[in-house]
C-alpha cells in the first residue's frame, strides 16, 4: 500500500462543508487504488485568526509544507473584512502560494454535456467548451513592490500597487503553458495588456521568444479586454490561455460561468518541487455558508487534480471524475447548477451521491 500525507485546510464559510465531502471522496477513490492517506486538518484564514490571531499559523504552514499535497477549501468572510491588511484571512492564501512557490495555477474550464443547460450562454455557444487557463500565481500586481497607502505632497491619501514581472517569472509560467498546450489541442493564447502596460510588453516579448522551442504549439496573443469579450462571444476558440496573476483571477471566474457555475471549477497550483496546493476557484460564499447549499464538485474535482498532478495517481483521479459525471447523469444538482427536471440536493447529499458512484463503478468492473 502506498501512503500519502494530505494537509486539509478547510478555511472559512463553505470551505469546511466542501472539504469534509471531498475528503471522503478522495479517501474512497484512493483506497480502491490501494492508496492510504493520513489527513492532517489545520486552520487557515478567518478560522485561524479566531483561534490564534494570525491568518496562517506556523504549524499550519509546516503541516502544508511537509505534506505530499494540500487540499484547501476557501478563505474569507464578512466578519474579518475590516481587519487591517496583515490580519485579513486572505493573507493566508498569499503566504501559502508565495512560500510554497506554487507559481503555476491550472484552472480547467469545460462544459460538461450534462450541464449545458446550466450555462448562461446559448447551447450552441457553450457546448463543447474545453479550455485550460494557466494563471501566474506568485507575481504580478499581487506581490509587486512598491505598494501601499500613503499621504502625497498635497496631503492627500494615495493607494498604489505595482505590476511587476521579472523575465524568469514570465519564462517559467510560459513554459508550463506551452507544455500544457502541447498535451491538449496545441493552441496557446497569451493574454496581456501590452498596448498599455510595460510589464505586459515584456510578457509578450518573452512568451514570443519561447515559441520557437515549441514549434508544435500555435501561439497567439490577445489583449485582456478583448479576451473577456471573446470568452463570451465564442469560448470554443480557446484551448490553453496563459496570463498574469490578476487577469487570470478575473478571466477564470468569467470562464466558470460558461460551464454553469463557479461551484464547478477546480484548480491546481504547482511549483518546481514540494507539495502542490489544490483548491476550488470559488471563495467562501458567506451568503450561503452553513446552509448545506454549496456545490462541492469544484472541491471534489480539485481532489482529482490532487491525485493526478500532485501524486501522479491518474487512475484514482479518473475514478473521481467518472463518479462526478455519473452523479450528474443521475440528475443530482445543487442549486447553482439546477435546471427543471433534475433532483435538487444539498452539499452533503451531493457528496454522498458521488461517494456512491465511486463505489458502484467498482462493483461494475
Ligand atoms: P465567492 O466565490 O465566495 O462567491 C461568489 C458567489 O458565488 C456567491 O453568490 C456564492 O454563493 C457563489 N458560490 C461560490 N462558490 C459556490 C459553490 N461552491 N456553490 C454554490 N455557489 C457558490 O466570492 P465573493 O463573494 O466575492 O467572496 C467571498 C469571500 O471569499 C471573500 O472574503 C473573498 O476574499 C473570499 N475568496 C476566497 C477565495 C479562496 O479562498 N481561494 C476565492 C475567492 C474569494
Ligand atoms: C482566488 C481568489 C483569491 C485571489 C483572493 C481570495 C485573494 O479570488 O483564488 O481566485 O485573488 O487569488
Ligand atoms: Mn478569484
Amino acid at each position: 500500500k502506498k501512503r500519502f500525507n494530505i494537509a486539509l485546510l478547510p478555511g472559512d464559510g463553505i470551505g469546511p462543508e466542501v472539504i469534509s465531502v471531498a475528503k471522503n471522496v478522495l479517501q474512497q477513490a484512493g483506497s480502491l487504488e490501494g492508496l492510504e492517506f493520513d489527513f492532517q486538518e489545520m486552520p487557515v484564514g478567518g478560522a485561524a485568526l479566531d483561534l490564534v490571531g494570525v491568518p496562517l499559523p506556523e504549524e499550519s504552514f509546516k503541516a502544508a509544507k511537509e505534506s505530499d499535497a494540500i487540499l484547501l477549501g476557501a478563505i474569507g468572510g464578512y466578519k474579518w473584512d475590516n481587519n487591517e491588511k496583515h490580519l485579513r484571512p486572505e493573507m493566508a492564501l498569499f503566504y501559502l502560494r508565495r512560500d510554497l512557490k506554487v507559481f503555476a495555477n491550472l484552472r480547467p474550464a469545460s462544459v460538461l454535456p450534462q450541464l449545458v443547460d446550466a450555462s448562461t450562454l446559448k447551447r450552441e455557444v457553450a457546448e463543447g467548451v474545453d479550455m485550460m487557463i494557466v494563471r501566474e500565481l506568485t507575481g504580478g500586481i499581487y506581490f509587486g513592490e512598491p505598494r501601499g497607502i500613503k499621504i502625497n505632497e498635497n496631503g492627500e491619501e494615495v493607494g498604489f500597487n505595482t505590476e511587476f514581472y521579472a523575465a524568469h517569472e514570465i519564462d517559467r509560467i510560459a513554459r508550463v503553458a506551452f507544455e500544457t498546450a502541447r498535451k491538449r489541442r496545441g493552441k496557446l493564447c497569451s493574454v496581456d495588456k501590452a498596448n498599455v502596460l510595460d510589464a505586459s510588453i515584456l510578457w509578450r516579448k518573452r512568451v514570443t521568444a519561447l515559441a520557437s522551442e515549441y514549434p508544435d504549439v500555435e501561439l497567439s496573443h490577445m489583449y485582456v479586454d478583448n479576451a473577456a469579450m471573446q470568452l463570451i462571444r465564442d469560448p470554443k476558440q480557446f484551448d490553453t490561455i496563459v496570463t498574469n496573476n490578476i487577469f487570470g483571477d478575473i478571466l477564470s471566474d468569467e470562464a466558470s460561468m460558461i460551464t454553469g457555475s463557479i461551484g464547478m471549477l477546480p484548480s491546481a497550483s504547482l511549483g518546481v518541487s514540494g507539495p502542490g496546493l489544490f483548491e476550488p476557484i470559488h471563495g467562501s460564499a458567506p451568503d450561503i455558508a452553513g446552509q448545506d447549499k454549496a456545490n462541492p464538485l469544484a472541491t471534489i474535482l480539485s481532489a482529482a487534480m490532487l491525485l493526478k498532478y500532485g501524486l501522479g495517481e491518474e487512475k484514482a483521479a479518473k475514478r473521481i471524475e467518472d463518479a462526478v459525471l455519473d452523479t450528474l447523469n443521475k440528475g443530482f444538482r445543487t442549486g447553482d447548477i439546477y435546471s427543471p427536471g433534475n433532483k435538487l440536493v444539498g452539499c452533503k447529499e451531493m457528496g454522498a451521491e458521488v461517494l456512491k458512484s465511486v463505489d458502484s463503478k467498482v462493483a461494475a468492473t
